[in-house]
């Protein structure tokens, strides 16, 4: 039995030593820094079917399909804090993670349909979102941050903020951005701050 807090690092970008899996790495160390156990998943490496709208979880609050998602349910439950990575594709966040936030439909099926009492009350749970566009569009993260925060809402998680750059294209260019990796490294140790304050 740990009894550290867990941050649990999900990596939305396909593309290894990309973007978004910098500044996750960062902010990952920024939080094991700070005192808390860390974990990380490439959501890429994963089999998570989408959504078949099946809604039987609105019956059950489980998934009836049988792949990765079942062990990421749990890990999701038992994060105090998770945080999301992923790069703008088509002005939302990756395939790989959108299904991973569509499966959470069981979880908000507990929370709102089910009543489950693990998901009321005061959100205790922490989500912060990084995310990178290689363009420099103004409404560039609009849906993106949108989806992110219903996401974390679903496990009863409050959206803790957000790192977002605009303009950042080839892989690992994030790094050659003044201050991004320092800032996701501070993010990262003053989520896991947060928690630590909190009791968790
Ligand atoms: C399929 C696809 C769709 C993309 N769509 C957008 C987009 O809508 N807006 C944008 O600014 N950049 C877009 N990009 C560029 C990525 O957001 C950018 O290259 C980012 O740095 C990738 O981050 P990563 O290295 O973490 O994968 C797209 C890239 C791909 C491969």
């Amino acid at each position: 039995m740990n009894d550290k807090a867990l941050v649990l690092g999900l990596y939305g970008s396909p593309r290894k030593g990309g973007n978004t899996e910098l500044l996750l790495d960062e902010a990952l160390t920024g939080a094991a820094d700070a005192g808390v156990r860390t974990e990380a998943i490439r959501l890429c490496g994963l089999r998570v079917t989408p959504c078949t709208e099946c809604l039987s979880c609105f019956n059950t609050g489980a998934c009836v399909i049988d792949d990765d998602m079942q062990g990421l349910y749990p890990r999701l439950l038992e994060a105090e804090a998770v945080i999301l990575a992923s790069p703008i594709f088509f002005y939302g966040i990756t395939a790989w993670a959108k299904a991973v936030v569509d499966r959470c439909q069981a979880l908000w099926a507990r929370k709102y349909v089910l009543h489950d009492p693990l998901l009321q009350g005061e959100k205790k749970r922490k989500g912060f979102f990084l995310s990178v566009g290689g363009t420099k569009g103004q409404r560039m993260f609009d849906g993106a941050t949108l989806t992110v925060k219903y996401f974390f809402d679903a496990f009863n998680a409050a959206y803790a903020g957000e790192l977002l750059f605009r303009g950042v294209d080839a892989c690992g260019d994030i790094a050659k951005t003044p201050d991004a990796l320092s800032q996701a490294r501070a993010a990262g140790r003053n989520l896991a701050q947060d928690l630590r304050g909190s009791g968790r």
